[in-house]
């Protein structure tokens, strides 16, 4: 009898136990590595969502002005979204900025982070590095994502012994406004950690859908493609962009034609993306390179930020 009932008691917490680590992570602290375009706007909306948040980069300077950007623009929330109540507005950015804090040593903060972000440079090796000194820093719990546009997600869970608690959380520009995360689940990934990172999408006002870790994941898949047909219809003397641009926008109810998009985007992101997938599937004439924006990218044209892509700003 009293083996039986050491027994069931053991029985019940070894199951209480899986219950427990099969519970999904309610993810209160998150750091975001990363404090560019779109680190600074993920850390925003996970501030204002009443997350404590801590921004990394590598210089105070940097941080400063990632600062003063996310001041800015959630006085711009705030503005619309508290439009006839200034001072809820004002306590809205207060708020927000109290759960905001910096720092440029990543390996100092993550030791107590339920979540870490990373929204650094678009390179491998830099990356897989970042990951790899983490995931020795990093509690038992902590789940790692990266925002990553064009990487394998496979192949950043692989510089760490969490392959499990891995998985992608692909953010838009600008990271305020629009709705749509994209949580990528990798073979590896768990259903716990993917769940997870689910309900913080969630949790920060986005609508996630999920899929498989393949190049462009959905989004991308799609739009880089039609990107680049639209610059060969252009290269070909087909039509010219101004008309490909209004054609698509009043044809097809896009808000942006393609040529406006690939400057907003930016010309040296879309041939990055575009010679990486060339790369991997160089008989997939989707991914064809285009001789064009490879001109346009060597003159540093390279859209809005320049002043000039495939037009003049
Ligand atoms: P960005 O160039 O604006 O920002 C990158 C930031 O990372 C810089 O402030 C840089 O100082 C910092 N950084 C670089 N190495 C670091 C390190 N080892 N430790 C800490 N900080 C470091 O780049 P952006 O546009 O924000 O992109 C970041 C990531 O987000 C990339 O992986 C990109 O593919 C992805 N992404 C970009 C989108 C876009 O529209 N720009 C959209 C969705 C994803």
């Amino acid at each position: 009898m009293a083996f039986a009932t050491r027994h069931f008691v053991r029985a019940a917490s070894s199951s209480a136990a899986a219950t427990a680590a099969a519970k999904k992570l309610i993810v209160k602290h998150v750091t975001v590595i990363g404090g560019g375009l779109m680190g600074a706007g993920i850390a925003q909306v996970a501030a204002a969502s009443g997350h404590s948040v801590v921004l990394v980069d590598q210089s105070d300077d940097i941080l400063k002005k990632s600062t003063k950007g996310i001041e800015e623009s959630l006085k711009r929330v705030a503005k619309k979204k508290f439009a006839d109540k200034p001072e809820a507005g004002a306590e809205f950015v207060e708020k927000t900025l109290k759960n905001l804090t910096t720092s440029t040593d990543a390996v100092a903060v993550v030791h107590s982070t339920d979540l870490v972000i990373e929204a650094i440079v678009e390179n491998l090796e830099v990356k897989n590095e970042l990951f790899k000194r983490l995931d020795k820093f990093a509690p038992e719990r902590t789940i790692f994502a990266s925002n990553t546009s064009s990487l394998q997600i496979t192949q950043l869970a692989n510089s760490t012994t969490r392959q499990d608690r891995f998985g992608g959380l692909h953010f838009f520009n600008p990271v305020p406004m629009m709705k749509l995360v994209e949580v990528i689940k990798t073979p590896m990934t768990s259903q716990r950690t993917f769940e997870s990172l689910v309900d913080f999408s969630k949790a920060v006002g986005k609508s996630p859908v999920s899929c498989k870790d393949t190049p462009g994941f959905i989004v991308n898949r799609l739009l880089v493609p039609y990107m680049m047909e639209a610059v060969r219809l252009f290269e070909r003397g087909d039509a010219s962009k101004e008309d490909i641009d209004v054609a698509m926008k009043l044809g097809a109810g896009y808000p942006m034609g393609p040529f406006e998009l690939l400057d907003y985007v930016g010309l040296d992101t879309s041939k990055y993306i575009i010679d990486g997938w060339h790369s991997l599937e160089p008989n997939n004439p989707l991914f064809a390179p285009s001789p064009l924006l490879n001109k346009l990218v060597a003159e540093k044209k390279l859209g809005k930020k320049t002043g000039e892509g495939f037009y003049k700003y």
